[in-house]
């Protein structure tokens, strides 16, 4: 199957109470792990690809012809959905042209009438092609220059206005930041969520930072709408943490340990672990 929009999939995901994860990739063996786990799975997925992530990998057309290649090459036959992460106007439309199924316009640092504007832009543009659009309200936070910065919280009347546009899926911030959390963070603002919820009926919401976010609030928030969690440190952390270990047991010098396809090895089992493991807790196996 080819890549799909994530409108379909994140609507029966909303429907039926469990939430698909968006596993943000860094280069081909990322890709291949996120496809590997979700096709033993049976699971939907969204591969989530930030501006920065497609620079690395040298553009947006790589990744889709990297993509594509391989949902042919492993026999990929659960809905996976290609889509930009927190991408500016003009990357939203380039994602579209280069064959991204789905992409997130960030305008949460706009004011709302430019938010509106803007969003409103992008969908047009990518309804007439069957791409899905993600939409924020208050801008997640995050690790900036060693700073963490707290997460906003949306206002609620401003999600309904940005989700009567017509998106396919709202990130609406609710205390939710990227990264690892501080110690003396207090928690997703979970009645936030509820009004939310309650204002924007079915649409499909996302929330972002899934990584160290505990389980039972994770399971909570799906309870109130969450149809989309994103997960990106989370691979980070644990690809790096295996890939020490082979160097620490100094594997590199032993054989032909040298290899890098040897030595990035762990790093992929530790992303298909972290995979499979968010999969069970968001309730999306068997579900494709
Ligand atoms: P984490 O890096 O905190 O998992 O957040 C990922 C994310 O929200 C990508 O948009």
């Amino acid at each position: 199957m080819g890549l799909v929009s994530a409108k379909e999939m994140l609507e029966k995901a909303r429907k039926e109470g469990y939430a698909v994860g968006q596993f943000n990739i860094n280069n081909l063996e990322w890709t291949k792990a996120v496809l590997v786990a979700a096709q033993e799975l049976k699971s939907p997925v969204i591969l989530g690809v930030s501006e920065g992530a497609a620079k690395y990998m040298t553009g947006f057309d790589t990744v889709v012809g990297m993509v594509e290649g391989m949902l042919k090459n492993l026999n990929i036959t659960v809905p996976v959905a290609l889509h930009l992460d927190h991408g500016s106007f003009d990357a939203a439309k380039a994602c579209i042209e280069a064959g991204f199924s789905s992409v997130m316009f960030d305008g949460s640092h706009y004011s709302i009438e430019e938010n509106i504007q803007k969003t409103t832009e992008i969908i047009a543009y990518a309804n007439e092609r069957g791409i899905s659009v993600e939409a924020e309200v208050g801008s997640i936070g995050g690790e900036e220059d060693g700073v963490v910065g707290a997460g906003e919280v949306a206002d609620v009347n401003e999600c309904k206005m940005i989700a009567d546009l017509g998106v396919s899926m709202l990130a609406a911030g609710i205390g939710n930041i990227h990264g690892k959390y501080p110690a003396n963070w207090t928690g997703l603002r979970l009645d936030v969520l509820k009004n939310i919820q309650d204002a924007t009926g079915n649409m499909p919401l996302v929330l972002h930072g899934g990584t160290g976010i505990p389980n039972e609030m994770v399971t909570e928030a799906i309870t109130l709408g969450v149809s989309k969690i994103n997960v990106n440190t989370e691979c980070q952390l644990t690809f790096t943490a295996a890939v020490r270990v082979y160097f620490e047991e100094k594997k590199d010098l032993e054989g032909k340990g040298y290899d890098p396809r040897k030595v990035i090895k762990p790093g992929y089992d530790a992303i298909m672990a972290t995979v499979t493991e968010k999969m069970e807790l968001f309730g999306s196996v068997n579900k494709a």
